[in-house]
């Protein structure tokens, strides 16, 4: 008999088209809440989840089949990693696929922070927009500054990377300092937390979430960077608190804020969203045809090979 799959939500087919050659997939359109996935898991062999979908413990414990749960994005923070050891499930994510893609959000966030684009887009449409003026909109040069990066895993190196076409000089912190050869390649030098407070222009967060990184950016980190500094978080919202950077934002602590992630997502803080200084995104990190393309083939990559008796390609080290 033919193994079983949800698809818990509506992603590029490619995922589909691939299961379902081996298996017998349900493929769900929308989104689910915790009680309606442990109810639609109970008989399934894989999950291919989103980062959505609450893989909670009452979830794994409700499908006594499963033998893997394949998120599609590279973080896995709606996952219980420690119930999906204890029954030993295969967690899988998707890697590398979607690096360049979330580093050029970075990036357009970083210009669009620092040359006002939202703003000045606004006005035009607007119909305020009365011709040139001297002073009008003034943003942030970038050439010769200094990137800062809180993590420089995959997507803090292409970060990193393109900061090279701007000369800037890149600083870096997390909980292992990388290799002198990634340092090297990319000009980057290690600092202590403070000191990439202190010292970044432009201070772009790239690291998961984790024990470590939840609630790493506060009103008291805010106030140790420099006013005319840009913060950019494409990472997980819960790693800065919203209100305290929206408070930072209101009083000028820092020049503005680029995110694509927040604190309790889809909400954002109202305060935030009333600020002309910060850009918002709808969280668009991988969104391009062809990243989610890759991310759901890899998805289904994973799932084949677990069901088949392999190795997945991208595990979660548990
Ligand atoms: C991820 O993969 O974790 C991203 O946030 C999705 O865009």
């Amino acid at each position: 008999m033919k193994k079983t799959v949800l698809i818990t939500n509506n992603l590029p087919a490619a995922a589909y088209q691939k299961l379902s050659r081996k298996f017998h997939v349900t493929w769900n359109q929308k989104q689910l809440t915790e009680n309606q996935l442990a109810s639609k898991a109970k008989n399934v062999h894989a999950l291919l989840t989103t980062l959505a979908d609450p893989v909670t413990r009452k979830v794994l414990s409700a499908a006594p089949r499963l033998q893997c749960v394949a998120n599609y994005a590279v973080g896995y923070n709606n996952i219980d990693l420690q119930a999906a050891k204890e029954k030993g499930i295969w967690v899988t994510n998707t890697p590398n696929v979607l690096t360049e893609a979330t580093a050029d959000i970075a990036w357009a966030l970083i210009l669009a922070c620092a040359r006002r684009i939202p703003e000045g887009e606004r006005l035009v449409r607007s119909g305020k927009f009365k011709g040139w003026h001297p002073l009008m909109l003034l943003g942030v040069d970038l050439t010769g500054k200094t990137l800062g990066l809180y993590g420089l895993g995959r997507i803090g190196q292409a970060v990193a990377m393109r900061g090279r076409g701007w000369g800037m000089k890149v600083l870096y912190h997390q909980r292992h300092r990388e290799s002198r050869l990634v340092e090297k390649s990319l000009n980057a030098k290690f600092v202590p937390f403070e000191a990439l407070l202190k010292k970044s222009d432009i201070l772009s967060v790239n690291s998961p979430l984790t024990p470590e990184t939840k609630g790493r950016f506060t009103l008291k980190e805010f106030k140790r960077m420099k006013p005319r500094s840009i913060f950019i978080n494409t990472a997980r919202g819960l790693i800065h608190d919203e209100k305290d950077l929206a408070e930072a934002l209101k009083r000028g602590l820092i020049f503005s804020a680029g995110l694509d992630v927040y604190q309790f997502e889809p909400l954002v803080d109202p305060g935030l969203r009333r600020l002309n200084n910060c850009v918002l995104l709808p969280h668009l990190g991988s969104g391009t045809v062809e990243t989610r393309n890759r991310m759901a083939l890899l998805a289904a990559e994973n799932i084949e090979s677990v069901l088949l008796g392999r190795k997945p390609k991208t595990p979660v080290r548990i």
